[in-house]
């Protein structure tokens, strides 16, 4: 079994068997960042560049560490100290660095479809880091990989997506891989932070916390861009979190565990307590551990096919 295409653009469209090759894959790897010595040989010779048009704290350290514990050169680019600035396009960005002889590329870019571009003008395999709001698909491997880890499965698994859905490539990752996975899906928050097609895509929409919280195993509870709040899309940081803050007072309500899901970075007391974030139902830090042997899986399963 292999992937079907050379790059990673996103998770609309893979297969469950790709799916599960990747999470399988990540198994292995989980198991060699607990060990003394966690690097392994399989990228050796391979160098991989790191292209970060937007900023990142989680994805970009989690790629770098991934790329070396699997042996490859590794090459971090910065857009403030790159030629971006003196106006060069990212086509010829690109293939100047691809001039280089290198083997696979990692891209986050504030255009949706950026990774898709260069996937078309350069040689090396192509992984998206997230572009604009379109897809973060390690984000979604790595939350469906923390959620087989805690339940042992995804099929009929309730996961609702809480908040900034219309602006969020983690949610859409999270949708399309779940859902290809078995898993139930919902989303919650303002109508003004919804797109109004979502259902299209197989999810419900529930505008009002209370009405879900009966009904979920997972809140995967998203940051709430506070760039947003001058758009005028909800009033205040103040009325957002009384609607649909998750608190542990609301969560207890339902008289069951529910596993809390973040991923990063957390606007605490805005989208979710910090109660909450820290308690024990949280699998947030453990989501920022299994990212990395979810990128390892990925590099691995494309740097072998080069
Ligand atoms: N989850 C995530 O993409 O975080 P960063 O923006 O810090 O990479």
């Amino acid at each position: 079994m292999k992937l079907q295409s050379r790059h990673l653009l996103g998770l609309e469209g893979m297969s469950k068997e790709e799916l599960t090759l990747i999470l399988d894959t990540a198994v292995s790897f989980r198991e060699i960042l607990d060990r003394p010595i966690k690097k392994v040989p399989p990228l050796q010779g391979k160098t991989v560049v790191n292209l970060f048009f937007e900023s990142s704290t989680r994805t970009r350290i989690s790629f770098e560490l991934a790329e070396r514990r699997l042996s490859a050169d590794v090459v971090s680019f910065a857009t403030a100290a790159s030629s971006v600035g003196k106006g060069e396009t990212l086509k010829d960005t690109a293939r100047n660095i691809e001039a280089m002889k290198i083997d696979m590329v990692v891209i986050r870019h504030s255009a949706p479809g950026a990774a898709h571009f260069l996937s078309r003008v350069v040689d090396a395999n192509v992984i998206n880091a997230g572009d604009g709001a379109h897809e973060h698909p390690t984000q979604g491997l790595l939350d469906m990989f923390t959620l087989r880890e805690t339940f042992g499965t995804l099929e009929g698994l309730r996961v609702c997506l809480v908040g900034d859905i219309t602006h969020s490539r983690v949610a859409r990752s999270n949708i399309y891989g779940l859902r290809t996975m078995g898993a139930e899906v919902t989303v919650c928050g303002p109508q003004t932070l919804i797109p109004h097609d979502i259902e299209r895509l197989g999810v419900r929409v529930y505008h009002r916390l209370e009405d879900i919280i009966p009904h979920v195993d997972v809140f995967n509870v998203l940051r709430i861009q506070l760039e947003r709040q001058k758009s005028g899309l909800f009033p205040s940081l103040r009325e957002y979190h009384r609607f649909f803050g998750l608190t542990k007072e609301r969560i207890d309500r339902a008289g069951k565990p529910i596993t809390i899901m973040h991923p990063g970075p957390i606007n605490r007391d805005v989208e979710l307590s910090a109660d909450l974030a820290d308690g024990e139902h949280s699998v947030i830090l453990q989501q920022v551990t299994n990212g990395v042997a979810i990128r390892m899986a990925v590099l691995y399963l494309l740097g072998a096919s080069n």
